[in-house]
Formats: C-alpha cells, sequence, structure tokens
C-alpha cells in the first residue's frame, strides 16, 4: 500500500487540487484509494462533497483516540474514501501537547485500519505548516509529492521542507522518500517557468545521495492553470466528474498514468531491465 503525502508549507500552489484529482484518479484507474484530509480548513472534503460538520465523526477524533479511521472514512465515489477534516483538527496541537507518541498516531490508527481495509493507496492532503499534522503525515507516508507553483519565489521554502523531510526520516520513518515534484498551475510557454524547472532539475542532480530527495523526480505531466479546476470544488466533484473532457482532467489523468507507470517499473525490476 503506497502512502503519499501532499505536501508544501506554502498555500495556495495545488496540494488540495491535485489530492482530490489524483485521488480521484486513481480510484477511477481501478485503485482503492483513501484520502485523508488533514487541513483544518477541510477543502478537500468540500471538494469531493464530503460532509464533516455536527455529529460527523471526522479525522480530528483519530487524533483523540475516540474512533478509528475505518469509523470516520466515507464513501465519496466507486473505490474512493475520504476521511474528513473541519476546522476542529486546529486543536490538534494542543491535543497531543504532552503526548508521548505525537508524531506516530497516525501511523497508529493506518497499522490497524490497513488489516480490515483493502487499498491500495493512502493520500494526505497536508496542512499549509511544518506542524504536528504534516509530521503525522509524513511518518505515516512511504512517498512525498510536492507540488510546486513555478513562480519567482517557488524554490524559496523547498530547503525548509527537505530538511524536515530528512529530519523525519532519520528520527521517526527510514523509509520515508520525496519522490515526486508536481509542477502546477503551469504557464506554458513561459521562461520563467522553464528557468524553474531548470534550476529545480540542477538542484536535485547536486543532492547528497543518501538524502530522502535523492532520487526525486519531477513529473513530466505539467499541471496546466485550468478554470474548470478551480471551480469543481463548489460542485463537490472531482475534474474527471466535473470536467471530463477539459485540459485539467487531462493533466491529472497523465500524472496518474505516470504514477501507475513508475509503480509498475518498482514491482517488476527484472522485467523492466530486460
Ligand atoms: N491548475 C490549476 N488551474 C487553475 N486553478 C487551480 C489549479 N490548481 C489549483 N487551482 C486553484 O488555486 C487555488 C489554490 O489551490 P489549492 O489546491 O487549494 O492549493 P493548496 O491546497 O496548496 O492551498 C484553489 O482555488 C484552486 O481551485
Ligand atoms: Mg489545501
Amino acid at each position: 500500500m503506497r502512502r503519499i503525502a501532499i505536501m508544501n508549507q506554502k498555500g495556495g500552489v495545488g496540494k488540495t487540487t491535485t489530492s482530490v484529482n489524483l485521488a480521484a484518479g486513481l480510484a477511477k484507474a481501478g485503485k482503492q484509494v483513501c484520502l485523508i484530509d488533514l487541513d483544518p480548513q477541510g477543502h478537500s472534503s468540500l471538494h469531493l462533497g464530503v460532509e464533516a460538520f455536527g455529529q460527523i465523526p471526522t479525522i480530528y477524533q483519530v487524533f483523540t483516540g475516540q474512533k478509528t479511521l475505518a469509523e470516520v472514512r466515507q464513501l465519496a465515489n466507486d473505490r474512493l474514501w475520504v476521511a474528513p477534516a473541519n476546522i476542529d483538527l486546529a486543536g490538534t496541537e494542543l491535543e497531543l501537547i504532552d503526548a508521548h507518541d505525537r508524531e506516530t498516531v497516525l501511523r497508529s490508527a493506518i497499522e490497524k485500519f490497513s488489516q480490515s481495509a483493502d487499498l491500495d493507496y493512502i493520500i494526505f492532503d497536508c496542512p499549509p505548516s511544518l506542524t504536528v499534522l504534516t509530521i503525522n503525515a509524513l511518518t505515516a507516508a512511504s512517498d512525498v509529492f510536492i507540488p510546486l507553483q513555478p513562480h519567482f519565489f517557488a524554490l524559496q521554502g523547498l530547503s525548509k521542507l527537505f530538511e524536515t523531510t530528512a529530519l523525519v526520516k532519520r528520527r521517526l520513518n527510514r523509509a520515508l522518500k520525496v519522490s515526486g515534484i508536481v509542477l502546477c498551475l503551469y504557464e506554458t510557454g513561459t521562461r520563467l517557468a522553464a528557468d524553474i524547472t531548470d534550476d529545480l532539475t540542477r538542484f536535485l542532480e547536486q543532492s547528497d545521495p543518501q538524502a530522502p530527495w535523492a532520487s526525486a523526480k519531477i513529473f513530466s505531466t505539467r499541471i496546466r492553470r485550468n478554470i474548470k479546476l478551480a471551480e469543481a470544488p463548489s460542485f463537490g466533484q472531482s475534474i474527471f466528474d466535473y470536467a471530463e473532457k477539459s485540459t485539467g482532467a487531462a493533466d491529472y489523468a497523465g500524472l496518474v498514468e505516470e504514477i501507475l507507470a513508475l509503480e509498475q517499473a518498482t514491482q517488476q525490476p527484472a522485467a523492466s531491465a530486460a
């Protein structure tokens, strides 16, 4: 079971859009997927039309030990589950302040959950911070994907993000790796987008081979700016249900294909070497 944290401490770079449409695309491709909303804004829950108010249990109760993941997840579409969040989740930091296992609560919940649920992918939509919720995602993840909007300040803050993954790898999760960078809100044909991609490629090539990001690749699918992607959340639908023929749907389908191909390559090293 692959566990992908969609992470970047900057807001507005495409984390939620990527989490939701990647999860929906993988489910559409026949995979069993659970999207875990780790942002107290609850955007990915809303995006998939999943309710998270009143008495409805949310991921917050998993952090406080009152519910299991199996009890809070809701079916949003065929093969697509969502563990929703709302503003209550903002209390997690304080709630866990004295807990000795504060960084590993989510990992333990997933370990328990995966004995009963037959899942292929878990996707974590991280909040725009490097606090306890993101640390829990990194501790529970096998892979980190970083959505990046290629503008002048895109690389600023990336080293802090990378340092955090290195720290979590060292202390909490030896298997953690940053496996991909997704260029989002991409403006085709601009010099700046191309320059930033080059800078990033150079940075990755020069990195320490022990670093968790040493084998990170920039996905060749770029997610172009597309108004349909911005409209879909207010209809509670993924891009595949909202605008199947849009460039947004085409781009996320391309990303899903790339990820599935990677999966196959890692599962059949002998076959791909032949
Ligand atoms: N490729 C895209 N084209 C157009 N709008 C997009 C695209 N990706 C994201 N958006 C919009 O940009 C805003 C920020 O994206 P979002 O995924 O919520 O970022 P984050 O989760 O990192 O804060 C949202 O309003 C979203 O609908
Ligand atoms: Mg978000």
